[in-house]
């Protein structure tokens, strides 16, 4: 199934399923203050739970909440997460099929032996932070790899102001991959702040 065509099925799915049958542990019409927003918890949960990543990473774990969504979501995936602060006595659940590490990117990366199908990058989000993230975990990613990047928000990429989108368009959108993004659902209170970016439209 393509990126977009997993967007469109999310879209459905976020629509139609009631509040309370997922692990997320708060419900899909509310403002968070912690993690990420609520419709983005329900895009990562349901872009894992579609893609079935066999490899997941994410570079800020911060408390777990999106690190929940992506490895309940795809419980057979294998998930690798790391933060530079060891916050692991505040998060909210350790999952099983997930390995947290204290470090960076390259830190992570070092307990990573297989491509990696799926990186959710929500660290550090200065040019520098991002650009470091981006070109470590490129080479290790496949041409059917998708890439999620938090706080972009719903700009014209060709804006180059704001670090995010500048990084974005010099080492992903000037080298051939495309931009998706994340369905806004009916309901929520907040907008999607999740760009996604594949090959293959
Ligand atoms: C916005 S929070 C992540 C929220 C998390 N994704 C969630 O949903 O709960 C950003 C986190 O990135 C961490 N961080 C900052 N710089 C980092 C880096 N270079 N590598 C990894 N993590 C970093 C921060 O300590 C912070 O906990």
């Amino acid at each position: 199934m393509s990126l977009s065509e997993s967007i469109q099925l999310i879209f459905r799915h976020n629509a139609t399923t009631p509040d309370g049958a997922s692990p997320i542990p708060f419900p899909r019409n509310t403002s968070t203050t912690q993690g990420i927003s609520a419709p983005d918890s329900y895009n990562l949960l349901d872009l894992a739970q579609m893609l079935r990543p066999r490899i997941i990473v994410e570079i800020g774990t911060n408390m777990g909440y999106s690190m929940i969504c992506l490895s309940q979501g795809s419980p057979s995936s294998r998930c690798f997460t790391c933060d530079t602060q060891d916050l692991s006595k505040y998060r909210i659940a350790t999952q099983p099929n997930c390995i947290y590490v204290v470090g960076n990117v390259v830190e992570l990366l070092k307990s990573v032996n297989e491509p990696i199908d799926f990186a959710f990058i929500d660290g550090d989000h200065s040019y520098e932070g991002i650009h470091l993230d981006l070109v470590s975990l490129l080479p290790r990613m496949l041409k059917r790899s998708i890439l999620a990047v938090h706080d972009i928000h719903e700009i014209n990429m060709s804006d180059r102001s704001r670090p995010i989108e500048r990084v974005v368009s010099e080492l992903l959108l000037d080298t051939g991959w495309d931009y998706n993004f994340a369905p806004r659902a009916q309901g929520f209170v907040e907008p999607s702040q999740l760009g996604c970016f594949s090959h293959e439209g």
